[in-house]
């Protein structure tokens, strides 16, 4: 092996006004399959990560909890901190980006910045709210697409036709805040120029990101590099900018900033060097592990920021796509927008460190959890190939060899062909290609057992002219399920670590994989792993499920209704008198409703989960008094009430037979 290499390594830094999910775990293990792995090769590789604390979100989080933006960000950290140790994330330091180490690093960047002649000032027109007294950033601001008239849009884009503008451009614009119509005033801006960057950035992006996205990152060159604004007006909850007054640094600004406080914050404790890591002539690598979503933060403004301020760049940025649970978006619906200690709750973390570094290629692709192949692959690959070597193994050194393993193993092909992969296994790793690592892996863990079953042990002790070689046998066994956890170490620590205790070692290092353990006594096996059961399953997403109610008790004030209000939603017992499929549309049924004294026609989006004559002479609730709505297959008459996720999944709500077309709903 080479000279011993520095290296710093980064997970995004999480938002600290909401906890941790399963999606975040995937960034997670990809960075800490890393940095272990660095380190059992012997390298220095320090990992350090943080909660982003600053921006509106936040502010209004804290408001609508009552309590203080600082708290907010003290009780979510703690619970980010939590889940990082459940999951065995190894990280050397945890901060938040709210502290004094931060601001300052914030502050001097700046100020080299302005000194550099890096930024300028501009005044905008922005969306206000008078009620609030505050600026809207774009999401807070909803409205009808100017373009294709979709209603309820955000303030910066379309879902529906994809366009993008500026929330004054909306029609019928609504503060999210305190639902009344903004107004636009003007404020003056800092702007960070990324332009004086450009000919830096060409040279520098295509040297330090995959080369699929060095194609994307050239689109944005194309569409050209626009001045940033670092800047937003009180009330914000961020850094005050020097200098300034009512002016606060935007959260994006001190945020990469964050991951060199916390480093900064671990050098303040030990003996590292911060300029070492961080200096233009630093020879440590940085690398900073990010989703696909803020690519554009780390590939253009995070190395044009280092740059003017006299900083080293990133030696890569690590991308990876987003997380689907059973081929869809994460849904808290379905029970599948699950919280990383919800999944703690239930079932082993390694688990899931497995399953996703197993599908971590190079690439920025989405990967999939799906349920079923969770439970398949971890019982198969974890439980029925690897630990079932060692409980195999186990049970003969101990009755057969009083807990020894022998002095020599009885054939030194296999480990050797074992211990021949361990370059080839960490190349893989090196290259992040852990799927590639883990397919290696398993392929030498089906030897293992394949030599156990030829071998025979069982029937070998029973047969006394063979049983002496029984403790060999499984001597060589044990040892290729060590040189198995060295190289799975990596991604399944929690279970390396009771492999290590069962075998009674110091923990593995890479080159533990080259020699064998000999004459060595090992405690008895006690389970490392159980099999993952599909209740298990069941459990967690049932509970998943559930934490929306109490999400709900938890909303913003903005969005309850008084009861007033309430109140004039006039609710009425009807009758489905005929129901009937509506030619060119696929999700409508048209509904005849009979409401005692009078009769009303309504569209209702069911069309996947009745057939219309299930419905007919059901008992239904409607709105009464809905305004009729004109819809493209004629006019709707109020709406029926159903509950469910949609498709087929759609339950009508209906009444006991004893009441009454017509009667009102309390
Ligand atoms: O997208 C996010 O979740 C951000 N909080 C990531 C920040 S990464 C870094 F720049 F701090
Ligand atoms: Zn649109």
């Amino acid at each position: 092996m080479g000279q011993q290499r520095d290296i710093l390594v980064t997970s995004a830094l999480p938002y600290a006004n909401a906890p941790l999910h399963i999606g975040h775990i995937v960034e997670y293990t990809q960075t800490d399959v890393f940095a272990r792995f660095q380190r059992m090769r012997g390298n220095r590789c320090i990992y350090v990560c943080a909660s982003d604390a600053h921006g509106t979100p936040t502010m209004l989080r804290a408001e609508a909890a009552g309590v203080s933006p600082e708290e907010l960000v003290a009780e979510v950290a703690a619970g980010h901190q939590a889940v990082f140790d459940r999951f065995r994330i190894s990280v050397d330091n945890y901060l938040t980006t709210h502290s004094p180490e931060n601001q300052e690093l914030t502050a001097s960047i700046y100020g080299r910045l302005v000194d550099g002649g890096h930024i300028h000032r501009k005044t905008i027109k922005q969306a206000y709210d008078e009620e609030k007294a505050m600026f809207l950033p774009d999401r807070y601001v909803r409205g009808t697409c100017p373009v294709c008239h979709t209603p309820d849009q955000y303030g910066d884009s379309c879902e529906n036709c994809s366009a993008t503008y500026t929330p004054m451009e909306l029609e019928d614009p609504v503060s999210v805040v305190s639902g009344t119509t903004p107004a636009v005033r003007e404020s003056e801006h800092l702007f960070f120029k990324l332009g004086n960057f450009e000919e830096e950035l060409r040279d520098w992006v295509p040297r330090h990101v995959d080369a699929a996205l060095a194609r994307k990152l050239d689109e944005w060159f194309e569409a050209g590099l626009r001045d940033w604004d670092i800047s937003r007006d009180s009330p914000y909850f961020g850094f005050e900018i020097p200098g300034e007054t009512g002016k606060y640094f935007y959260v994006w600004f001190d945020a990469p900033i964050g991951y060199m406080a916390s480093f900064l914050n671990l050098c303040r404790r030990s003996d590292l060097d911060f300029d070492e890591f961080w200096g233009v002539d630093s020879s440590a690598e940085i690398y900073h592990v990010i989703g696909k979503d803020i690519v554009y933060f780390h590939t253009l403004f995070w190395p044009s920021v280092l740059s003017g301020a006299g900083y080293r760049k990133p030696s890569g940025i690590i991308v990876h796509g987003f997380l689907t649970v059973d081929g869809q978006k994460m849904s808290k619906s379905r029970g599948t927008f699950i919280n990383a200690s919800t999944y703690a709750d239930h079932l082993e973390p390694d688990c899931l460190r497995y399953y996703f570094a197993a599908k971590l290629g190079v690439g920025a692709d989405d990967l999939d959890l799906n349920m079923d192949d969770f439970i398949a692959r971890v019982n198969s690959d974890l439980v029925g190939k690897l630990v079932n070597i060692g409980s195999r193994c186990a049970g003969f050194v101990h009755r057969q060899n009083e807990g020894r393993l022998t002095e020599e193993l009885p054939g030194p092909e296999l480990f050797e062909e074992f211990a021949a992969a361990s370059e080839e296994i960490a190349s893989e790793y090196e290259a992040r290609n852990y799927a590639k690592a883990i397919r290696r892996i398993m392929a030498l863990a089906d030897k293992a057992n394949q030599y156990i079953d030829e071998e025979k042990p069982w029937l070998k002790a029973k047969d006394p002219e063979q049983a002496a070689t029984v403790p060999g046998i499984a001597t060589l066994g044990l040892n290729l399920f060590r040189t198995l956890m060295v190289y799975l170490r990596p991604v399944i620590p929690g279970i390396a670590e009771r492999a290590e205790a069962f075998l009674d070692i110091e923990p593995l290092m890479w080159t533990d994989a080259q020699t064998p353990l000999l004459g060595h006594r090992i405690n008895r096996f006690k389970a490392i792993l159980e099999r993952v059961e599909q209740k298990e399953i069941d459990a967690m997403i049932a509970k998943s499920g559930e934490a929306t109610n109490s999400e709900k008790a938890q909303r913003d004030e903005s969005e309850q209704i008084d009861f007033e209000t309430f109140s004039k939603i006039d609710l009425r017992v009807a009758k489905v008198l005929e129901a009937s499929y509506v030619e060119g549309a696929d999700k409508l049924l048209k509904l005849r409703l009979d409401l005692g004294d009078d009769t009303r026609e309504i569209f209702s989006g069911i069309r996947a989960a009745y057939k219309p004559e299930d419905l007919e002479g059901r008992m239904v609730i409607t709105v009464d008094n809905l305004k009729p709505r004109k819809m493209r297959f004629g006019v709707s008459e109020g709406m029926v009430l159903a509950s469910g996720p949609g498709g087929e999944e759609i339950f009508l709500l209906s009444v006991d037979s004893g009441a009454t077309p017509g009667m009102k709903v309390t």
